[in-house]
């Protein structure tokens, strides 16, 4: 049965630095409003994705997606089921993922929904992490930007999230020695112990820039931080070295992103710097699916999941993101997925 109301999250104020309480609030709209017409679906959303990015989206800027408006519902991805079709190409019961939104329930055009498989070892929400934008950016971004060979020595920051933690994991499927660098004891011990990273640093730590010495020149660096990390890292450089840069979190609350002072040791070392959106290797996705969903299958990848109940949840673990209160992939489940069509 369907209910009377439902809830969506809209933008209601701009944050200048860090998300506040005000910058989000809270709607019921009757259900009687989610009309669609021929070529759309209903979508009842069962989980959705917190990413970093979404801070930037609430910046009135130019940047490669338009911004959030304030009244609009937050932008974000989900997974969900389809309860109402009037498109060819899904049926009721389908799971699927698109850009729902902080929405209960979501019409979408059916261009802007994809089906996906829920196939043994693989979960739906797989598909906001390991088989979905963070899962891909690690994928493409050490791909084609780290270009690893046997032996080379990769450096992740971030690495106890979504995106670095997969990327340590497939860099040591690549044959390189992984060194990772995250926030806290209880994410340090699970990089080295249960994803065998060769050697991870506490960021945090006094002797954090003098231990990070003790493993010599690095040939990549996968970025997911910026600001004195990156900087730090600049130092760092083996000739030839290569930089991915996926995300600069420590500058995305702050009003102006801090200068670099080391970005010349590129020059001298051959260094190369590069930023990437994953969005642009969109056709090859399929084929990442696949070999991640084997890789999960298989249980030589492994993920984790920090999960918030209940959509109202939502702007309040957000913040989480930029203090370092998750490991692995913050969700949000939004409601009770039904009996899955397993495939
Ligand atoms: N280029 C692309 O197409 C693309 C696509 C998706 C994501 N991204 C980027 O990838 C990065 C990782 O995203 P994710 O979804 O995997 O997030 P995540 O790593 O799961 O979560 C964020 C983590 O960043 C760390 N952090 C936060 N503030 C920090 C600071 N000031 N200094 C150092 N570390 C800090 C925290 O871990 P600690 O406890 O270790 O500090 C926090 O848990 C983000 O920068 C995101 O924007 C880029």
């Amino acid at each position: 049965m369907n209910p009377a109301n439902y809830k969506r999250i809209v933008l209601n104020s701009r944050p200048e630095t860090d998300i506040e309480p005000t910058t989000f609030r809270a709607e019921t709209l009757p259900f009687s409003s989610l009309e669609i017409e021929t070529g759309q679906v209903l979508v009842k959303v069962t989980w959705l994705s917190l990413d970093p990015a979404m801070r930037g989206w609430l910046r009135d800027r130019r940047s490669y997606l338009l911004p959030v408006q304030i009244g609009e519902t937050m932008r974000a991805s989900g997974v969900g089921i389809v309860l109402k079709s009037l498109s060819k190409d899904f049926e009721v019961g389908d799971s699927v993922t698109g850009i729902f939104g902080w929405t209960e329930f979501a019409a979408m055009r059916e261009a802007n929904v994809r089906k996906i498989t829920v196939s043994n070892g693989v979960q739906s929400v797989d598909f906001l992490n390991t088989l979905g934008i963070s899962g891909l950016t690690a994928y493409f971004g050490l791909r084609d930007i780290c270009d690893l060979k046997p032996g080379d020595k990769l450096v992740v920051s971030g690495a106890a999230g979504s995106v670095g933690s997969l990327v340590c994991q497939l860099g040591k499927r690549a044959g390189a020695t992984v060194y990772a660098i995250a926030g806290a004891p209880d994410k340090c011990e699970w990089l080295e112990k249960e994803l065998g990273v060769d050697r991870v640093f506490n960021y945090k730590s006094p002797t954090f820039h003098q231990d990070f010495k003790e493993i010599g020149f690095i040939d990549a660096f996968f970025d997911n931080v910026g600001g004195d990390i990156l900087d730090m890292i600049l130092t760092r450089l083996n000739k030839g070295a290569r930089i991915a840069m996926c995300g600069a979190i420590s500058q995305y609350n702050s009003v102006e992103a801090k200068g670099l002072q080391n970005y010349m040791n590129l020059i001298a070392q051959r260094g190369k710097m590069q930023g990437f959106i994953v969005i642009d290797y969109a056709k090859e996705f399929p084929v990442a699916i696949e070999e991640l969903s084997r890789g999960l299958a298989d249980g030589s990848i492994k993920r984790k999941f920090h999960i918030v109940e209940g959509l109202e949840q939502a702007p309040i673990a957000l913040p989480m993101l930029f203090s370092g209160g998750n490991t692995g992939k913050l969700v949000v489940k939004v409601s009770e997925e039904p009996q899955a069509k397993q495939e």
